[in-house]
């Protein structure tokens, strides 16, 4: 049986909570003789701000890098709003994305069947709804320089972020998209603001010669972000795959999550490129954040976690097989009626998360038998 080295940071808030539920499924992927994981734990964000000084530190960087794959929970909190800002919980998690190379963030908005009523849209507009967000991750407005504060004397200040991209970072996010759409719906909507940006006309620039070049099978269009953002509340289904910068990814991504039912329900992949053995650096992360307002109440929902770990066995682990089976134990306990708190619906059952976490895997063992 192949062992899997697996680095779990469970960071803050719900963070280790969810973590716990994520340990279940791989302690019974092991037991199941689907493979076998080595994991060690450390420390990001506020957890490593408060045990450290750093938001993540050199050897926990370092087991980052060995790892065949990071599974990390969240970072953050108002705890931490006051702490320096290069050393905010959030700073762990943009130093692990950078320093991996992570540029590919991949973050599915699938509604489940049995959610189609807990989406904030009417049922039939998210009935069956299967989109692929691909945002942008090591580029954009989030590492651009400069990036400052700077005290002008008048008793006025000036904030400066930066957006850059260059044409080899388009190019190879956009190739992530095409091929992705090609072994989906074979559609890519392109979205910027090449009306208003710079970087928003290069990025539209590229994605079309690449386009031209390599993919004229794939259906593309673009759309402006702000359209975008209507359109995936107007009418979502019209989208397969979405490739995006950093920051409209990281909007878009959340918007998407309500169609879904919850932000507890979005599952990310963060990939670097292939090297030459084909292997590659990968994070596996939920696409919400660390929940303060619910911490410590283990009312969290851990699918979004769980199916990180699922996207985990399929893009790092080539383990496909078990990455559908926790998808369709995800579905089956969905269809049965239990439900997390941040899940609406009437005919919901309320669970813990490790309530909902002992009935996947209770469903995973049903579905590997
Ligand atoms: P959030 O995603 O933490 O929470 C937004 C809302 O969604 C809250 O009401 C929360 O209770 C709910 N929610 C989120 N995940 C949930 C889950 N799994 N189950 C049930 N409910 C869930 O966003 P926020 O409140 O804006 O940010 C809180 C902190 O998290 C901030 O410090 C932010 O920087 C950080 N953050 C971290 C990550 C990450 O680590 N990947 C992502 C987003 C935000
Ligand atoms: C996300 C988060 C992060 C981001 C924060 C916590 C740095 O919102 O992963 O979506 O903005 O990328
Ligand atoms: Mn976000």
């Amino acid at each position: 049986m192949a062992v899997y080295k697996l680095l779990l940071l469970p960071g803050d808030g719900i963070g280790p909570e969810i973590t716990a539920e994520a340990e279940k499924i791989l302690d019974f992927l092991g037991e199941a003789g689907v493979a076998s994981f080595e994991t060690e734990t450390g420390l990001v964000g506020g957890a490593a701000y408060d045990a450290h000084g750093v938001a993540i530190s050199e050897e926990d960087m370092k087991l980052a890098q060995e790892a065949d794959a990071v599974l990390l929970a969240a970072v953050g909190g108002p705890k931490w709003d006051g702490v320096p800002y290069d050393v905010r919980p959030e700073a762990g998690l943009l130093r692990l994305r950078k320093d991996l190379a992570l540029f590919a963030n991949l973050r599915p908005a699938i509604c489940y069947p049995a959610l189609a009523e807990a989406s904030s849209l009417k049922p039939d507009l998210v009935k069956g709804l299967d989109i692929m967000i691909v945002r942008e991750l090591t580029g954009g407005v989030y590492f651009g320089e400069p990036k400052e504060i700077t005290d002008l004397g008048n008793g006025q200040k000036r904030a400066v972020d930066t957006q850059v991209y260059e044409t080899y970072e388009i190019e190879r996010i956009g190739r992530v998209a095409f091929e992705l759409a090609r072994k989906r719906g074979n559609r890519v909507t392109s979205s910027e603001k090449a009306n208003v940006m710079k970087s928003g006309l290069l990025w539209r620039e590229v994605i079309t010669a690449l386009h031209k070049r390599e993919y004229s099978d794939v259906q593309l269009d673009h759309m402006l972000a702000d359209a975008l953002g209507m359109q995936l509340v107007r009418w979502p289904k019209q989208f397969d795959v979405i490739v995006t910068d950093n920051l409209f990814g990281d909007i878009l991504s959340d918007v998407a999550s309500m169609l879904t039912g919850s932000l507890g329900m979005l599952p990310s992949a963060s990939l670097g490129a292939p090297d030459a053995s084909g292997k590659r650096k990968a994070m596996y992360e939920p696409c919400h954040g660390s929940a303060p307002d619910i911490a410590g109440k283990e009312i969290a929902n851990p699918i979004a976690m769980i199916g990180s770990l699922g996207m985990a066995l399929r893009y790092s682990f080539d383990l496909p097989a078990a990455a559908d089976a926790i998808d369709a134990a995800i579905s089956a306990v969905l269809a049965q009626g239990l439900r997390t708190a941040d899940i609406k619906g009437s005919a919901a059952s309320s669970v813990s998360t490790s309530q909902m976490g002992d009935a996947i895997v209770k469903e995973l063992r049903e579905i590997l038998k």
